[in-house]
């Protein structure tokens, strides 16, 4: 059988993780992205968890998966893809602009997914001349940890086309949930950000300290990290500009961004990425 043809553009934390996640699962992989100093970064990545994986005996042989995966910074070969998996900045303009160009390159029959975390897949979609093939294939990072994909639907998607993005996801070896409409936070951040952000609400308004909060949640729900912990692994930066697409997305009060939040961002301390949040982090930028 041939070979699923897959291209993830922009190989950034998420792409990289999808790329190797593909090439693992035996798909034809080639990723795109702007420089060759970025596609460096994104091969260092890739090679360093495969044989990161290989040494711990959970995969047979890095360098075949490795020999799966190309770089470039052109979009040669788009023409023929299967499966194209967007991995680019959340900034709606700038994915509208790569489904647009997508939309005048690839085949028809090819599967269009953006990884978004919070924008529309119904915009994105508006971009090109067919959204019903347009569908959110929304990772969990680190992805080749991470057993969950989010499939989501957009206003226009063929039911054929979400079927489809089902079907690889589980060919990638994740399990599958459907957001089966296409409102701000999908399933998954719909539900965990308000409840992060409450989190900062309590401790900003001195109920309980970081550490009492974090053990309850490990304790009493069974999770396996707090909730303040799991904001400094993600980044605060990032947890605000979602919860902020939430609260415009919706125009409902509750989702408004805690002031403390919005205060440590300001600071710059985003979590472990800048070696302090609602933590202190010794290895700053550690694994
Ligand atoms: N970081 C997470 O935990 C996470 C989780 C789920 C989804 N996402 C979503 O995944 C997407 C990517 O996030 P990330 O954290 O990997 O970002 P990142 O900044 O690490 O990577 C983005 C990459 O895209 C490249 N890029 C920029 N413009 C491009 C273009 N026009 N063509 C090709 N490449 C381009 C950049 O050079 C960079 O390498 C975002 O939409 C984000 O919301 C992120």
């Amino acid at each position: 059988m041939r070979q699923v043809k897959c291209f993830v553009i922009g190989g950034g934390l998420m792409g990289s993780g999808i790329a190797q996640t593909a090439a693992q699962a035996e798909m034809e992989v080639t990723v795109i992205d702007v420089s060759e100093e970025a596609l460096a970064k994104t091969r260092e990545k890739i090679s360093d968890s495969l044989h990161r994986l290989e040494r711990r005996g959970k995969l047979g042989d890095a360098s075949a998966v490795k020999e799966r995966i190309g770089y470039q910074t052109d979009w040669a070969g788009i023409p023929e893809a299967d499966l194209i998996i967007e991995a680019v900045p959340e900034n709606l303009a700038l994915k509208q602009r790569v489904f647009q160009q997508l939309d005048e390159s690839a085949a028809a029959g090819a599967l269009l997914a953006s990884n978004t975390s919070c924008l529309s897949i119904t915009a994105i979609g508006a971009a090109t001349k067919r959204p019903e093939n347009v569908v959110g294939m929304h990772f969990f990072s680190p992805v080749p940890m991470m057993p969950l994909l989010e499939v989501v639907k957009g206003r226009k998607t063929a039911k054929a086309t979400v079927e489809r993005a089902a079907a690889i996801g589980e060919k990638l070896g994740k399990r599958v949930i459907i957001a089966q409409k296409d409102y701000p936070g999908f399933l998954m951040n719909r539900i965990w950000l308000p409840m992060v952000n409450e989190a900062c609400y309590a401790l900003m308004e001195g109920v309980g300290t970081p550490e009492d909060i974090d053990q309850g949640f490990i304790d009493g729900y069974g999770h396996k990290m707090g909730p303040l912990r799991t904001l400094d692994m993600a980044g605060l930066d990032v947890a605000l500009a979602a919860m902020e697409a939430l609260y415009e997305g919706f125009g409902d009060p509750k989702y408004r961004p805690c002031p403390l939040l919005r205060n440590m961002v300001e600071a710059g301390d985003l979590g472990v990425k800048t070696g302090k949040g609602f933590y202190s982090y010794a290895d700053v930028g550690g694994d």
